[in-house]
């Protein structure tokens, strides 16, 4: 067999797995399911879409439950407890294939690009079908066809790639909103961090591709769009005709229809004055900034390999909260990375009060092998850690919820986002800057952006009232 390219030969295999899932369809009298789950981040969730979109085209039906003919686990080892996760839940899925037998099980995403969970999964969980990694996701119907004709486990795992495949199908969780890749991997090696590992070397797609993905979106009803990568404020620089990511926002702003741009995620290193200047004239680029601070010490934001300090960072949020006054700042932060002291995390609690963050996801560290913190002496002791944590969170807590009642009583524009489970007859929805609203609404307001009173603010949220 010979193909043009990488799309056309997949797109074979899509048509000959096609057959085989008809004729299992005809021999069973009743559909395939598939069932895709999600663990970790954005880029993830996203991946998850395309591998989707991709069994959706072969003729298997999505699913939530794990009873079903194909379960593939996308899989995150962002930290220790990903990991622990995701072997804990393969037990329980080894006793719904010894109920099914012809069930197939596969597992990709960052965990499978780790040698020593692939040999763990060799030896101790042989059930598993399929594994393949981050780097090959697109070849999913390939691997399935071999996994049907051979009857044997299928492992295929890059190193890398340079390789983008433009057009291949993918479903959807969202109709009125997506997340777009504007970039895939990381160059940055901070030094407790396995994703430039797992993930590879920075590769930014062309913008004529990523602005046609997104008319194509809006044309499909698509208000919203969430531009991912690791670091979004080095876009382009690796392209052949280079361009900044504030050039490619002001592209993206052209769009018509489009209503909402958001990205993740930034790197205070590379974030520019072009691209708070863009921000704040665009009517479109949604008042939020997603700032990892991860240490407030600059002391260990130099081991970390952050390349910014603490002042910098300071810096960095004035320029953004005086040049978009209400916008919304959050942020990740790690707790007991090697050699934390009392005063480098008290330069933490500090640069909490000095930010005001709207919200922080906050993380205990955690040793992962391969990278340069997982051999760095002094780890810190694990009640010194949880202590550190409590005493960040609170503090976290309480500003957060005095940011959010700064907007008590005025009128926002919402984004209807989905049906709250929790009260009858109302949905909730999203303001620029990513607070979250429950209002009385129908679900056929789903994906409308409406003016919106913030009538309560209670703690993290807000319950507001539709204004006509
Ligand atoms: N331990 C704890 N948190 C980590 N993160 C990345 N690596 C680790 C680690 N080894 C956090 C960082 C990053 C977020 C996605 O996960 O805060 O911004
Ligand atoms: Fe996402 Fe990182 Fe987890 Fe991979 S390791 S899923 S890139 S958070």
């Amino acid at each position: 067999m010979s193909f043009t390219n990488e799309t056309e030969k997949q797109q074979y295999y899509m048509d000959k797995c096609r057959e085989i899932v008809k004729s299992k369809e005809q021999a069973l009298g009743r559909k395939l399911t598939a069932c895709v789950v999600t663990f970790g981040c954005q880029m993830n969730f996203k991946d998850s879409e395309k591998l989707m979109g991709i069994l959706a085209e072969i003729g298997y039906e999505e699913t939530d439950d794990e009873h079903a003919d194909l379960v593939l686990y996308n899989t995150c080892t962002v930290r220790e407890n990903a990991n622990l996760k995701i072997y804990g839940r393969l037990g329980y899925l080894s006793k719904i294939k010894q109920k099914n037998p012809e069930m197939i099980i596969g597992l990709c995403g960052c965990m499978m690009q780790e040698e020593h969970v692939v040999e763990k999964l060799n030896k101790s969980y042989r059930f598993v079908d399929v594994i393949f990694g981050t780097h090959n996701v697109f070849i999913l119907a390939e691997l399935l066809y071999e996994r049907f004709i051979s009857g044997h486990k299928i492992e295929d795992i890059w190193d890398g790639t340079t390789e983008i495949v433009e057009d291949l199908p993918s479903v959807r969780k969202y109709s009125f909103k997506s997340g777009v890749n504007i970039m895939y991997g990381c160059n940055n090696f901070c030094s407790y961090c396995i994703v430039p590992y797992v993930r590879g070397r920075e590769r930014s797609r062309n913008p004529e591709d990523i602005i046609s993905e997104i008319k194509e979106l809006v044309n499909h009803g698509v208000v919203e769009v969430m531009l991912l990568g690791q670091n979004v404020n080095s876009y382009g620089k690796t392209l052949d005709n280079p361009i900044s990511f504030a050039q490619l926002l002001e592209q993206i702003e052209e769009i018509e229809g489009l209503k909402r741009i958001r990205f993740m995620t930034s790197h205070p290193k590379d974030l520019s004055d072009e691209l708070i200047e863009v921000m704040a004239k665009s009517k479109k680029i949604c008042k939020q900034m997603h700032l990892p601070l991860q240490s407030g010490s600059s002391r260990l934001l130099e081991i970390m390999n952050r390349h910014y300090n603490k002042e910098q960072y300071l810096v960095l949020v004035e320029k953004l909260r005086k040049a978009i006054p209400d916008i919304g700042i959050t942020t990740d932060i790690i707790v007991g990375f090697p050699g934390e002291t009392e005063e480098d995390f008290l330069e933490t609690l500090d640069v909490v009060k000095k930010a005001r963050y709207d919200s922080a996801f906050t993380f205990i560290y955690s040793k992962r092998s391969g990278t340069p913190a997982a051999k760095m002496p002094d780890q810190v002791p694990e009640d010194v850690v949880k202590d550190r944590f409590d005493r960040l969170l609170s503090v976290i807590n309480e500003i957060s919820r005095e940011k959010t009642a700064v907007l008590e009583g005025t009128t926002q524009e919402v984004l209807i986002e989905e049906v709250n489970k929790k009260i009858e007859g109302y949905v909730s929805g999203r303001l620029s800057n990513n607070s979250v609203v429950h209002l009385k609404a129908s679900k056929d307001d789903i994906g409308k952006i409406v003016n919106v009173y913030l009538k309560e603010a209670k703690g993290f949220y807000y319950m507001g009232e539709m204004v006509e």
